[in-house]
């Protein structure tokens, strides 16, 4: 598709108003954005956008797990056109990762319905109610719901730092768990997602918008050291079995690995757990976790065998158990080509710059790609920066984004 059929012109101060507004809710001072899943943040959010889509004249509906909607019915209201991302925020987030597709599509969907009327096919925007599993390790909890993929052991099992299970934490905010298999839905004709970029190809190279190809592959890893408490003062260094130690070398010498692999593999420890804790207390236990990512899928297995070799070789020199348990496995996603296209065609319409991308991030995008026509659109970081209370997307970037969404909705629902 060479040129698209329309363009429109989202409003500014809409959009502007739109991201100062939900940019407040959970936000912390020295800290950003904390909107974990159904947390009073998280509801409050919710409250926020669900008066924004109805002011836009959308009709707005939540599912059984707290996805929520706003549709613009089409003439022909058998399928829906689905565009959005998700509400919640890793700790200390920022004000752009995840929200601003959601604000993006009702943005666009404001304008068609005060610009171009009702559609021929329905169009909804969707804030979907987890996908950074920052909370419990339920990523993409929202998305697997629209597509029946949450077990039910999971409601129990899924706990989170305050041994809370998420099914405990839904009914708490009003989503009775023994429900959450009505939220399936089969009527998902596509999935089209923008997004900051949230890595600095775009902002270093001046160009406005990413085309996203594919979404790499994420595995991630919770590993267990045991070593033995001792005291630290009357205990050699030569006989000690120190938990931390241990898992610190592990963490290196994979790391030094994973660099000598080169770009673009990564490789990341967040979230590190010391026991007992004491400051005269040799640990004896560490569990830390483990985020591996690359876009080739045979890449990121023999990496992931790296992890698990390299750990147990530690922990054989130093006389310590080691157990590496996989918690998640994400593989390399490819986006739709016929929405590329179109993307495509709606940037060239609106003159803008735009270049092929590989996410670095994970997205609601690599989900939805598994069951439907997927797309995702970039709009530039400023320094790249994100998952920090300092992610800035200029308000024109994100008008610009918003504009050529709009315009390839249009193509596809009118
Ligand atoms: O981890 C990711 O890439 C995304 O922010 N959930
Ligand atoms: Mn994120
Ligand atoms: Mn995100």
């Amino acid at each position: 598709m060479a040129t698209i059929d329309r363009t429109f012109h989202v409003d500014p101060a809409t959009m502007h108003l739109y991201i100062e507004s939900l940019g407040k809710i959970g936000w912390q001072d020295e800290c950003g954005a904390v909107r974990l899943a159904y947390t009073p943040a998280w509801m409050e959010a919710r409250k926020q956008l669900s008066a924004f889509m109805q002011a836009a004249g959308l009709e707005v509906r939540e599912d059984a797990v707290g996805n929520l909607f706003g549709r613009l019915r089409g003439e022909d209201d058998s399928r829906t056109i689905l565009s959005g991302s998700h509400i919640d925020t890793v700790p200390c987030g920022g004000k752009y990762d995840g929200i601003l597709g959601i604000l993006a599509g009702l943005g666009a969907l404001k304008t068609l319905r005060e610009q171009a009327g009702q559609p021929r096919r329905s169009l909804e925007v969707v804030a979907l109610c987890e996908e950074e599993g920052s909370r419990y390790h339920a990523t993409y909890w929202g998305n697997r719901a629209m597509w029946g993929m949450i077990r039910a052991e999971e409601l129990d099992a899924l706990r989170d730092a305050d041994d809370i299970s998420i099914g405990e934490a839904m009914r708490a905010a009003g989503f009775p768990p023994e429900r959450y298999h009505e939220a399936a839905r089969s009527d998902i004709a596509m999935f089209l997602e923008m997004h900051i970029e949230q890595g600095r190809i775009l902002y270093d190279e001046h160009v406005e918008l990413g085309i996203v190809e594919a979404i790499q592959g994420i595995l991630k890893f919770q590993v267990t050291v045991h070593g033995r408490a001792e005291h630290a003062g009357a205990t050699p260094m030569d006989i000690r079995r120190d938990a931390f130690q241990g898992a610190a070398q592990m963490a290196l010498d994979i790391t030094r690995q994973v660099e000598e692999r080169g770009r673009p593999a990564v490789v990341t420890m967040g979230r590190w757990d010391v026991r007992p804790g004491g400051v005269n207390v040799i640990p004896s236990e560490v569990r830390f976790s483990i985020d591996l990512r690359h876009p080739d899928e045979a890449t990121l297995r023999q990496l992931a065998r790296v992890c698990s070799e390299t750990c147990e070789s530690v922990a054989r020199r130093r006389g310590l158990e080691v157990t590496v348990e996989q918690i998640e496995n994400y593989l390399p996603a490819g986006m739709d080509t016929a929405l590329q296209q179109t993307l495509i065609a709606s940037a060239k319409t609106y003159g803008a710059s735009w270049k092929y991308m590989v996410s670095g991030a994970g997205h609601d995008s690599e989900q939805m790609s598994r069951h439907v026509p997927a797309a995702m659109l970039f709009v530039p970081s400023v320094d790249g920066l994100s998952h920090n209370p300092a992610e800035y997307t200029p308000i024109e970037d994100v008008v610009r984004g918003v504009n050529v969404l709009t315009a390839t909705l249009y193509q596809l629902a009118y």
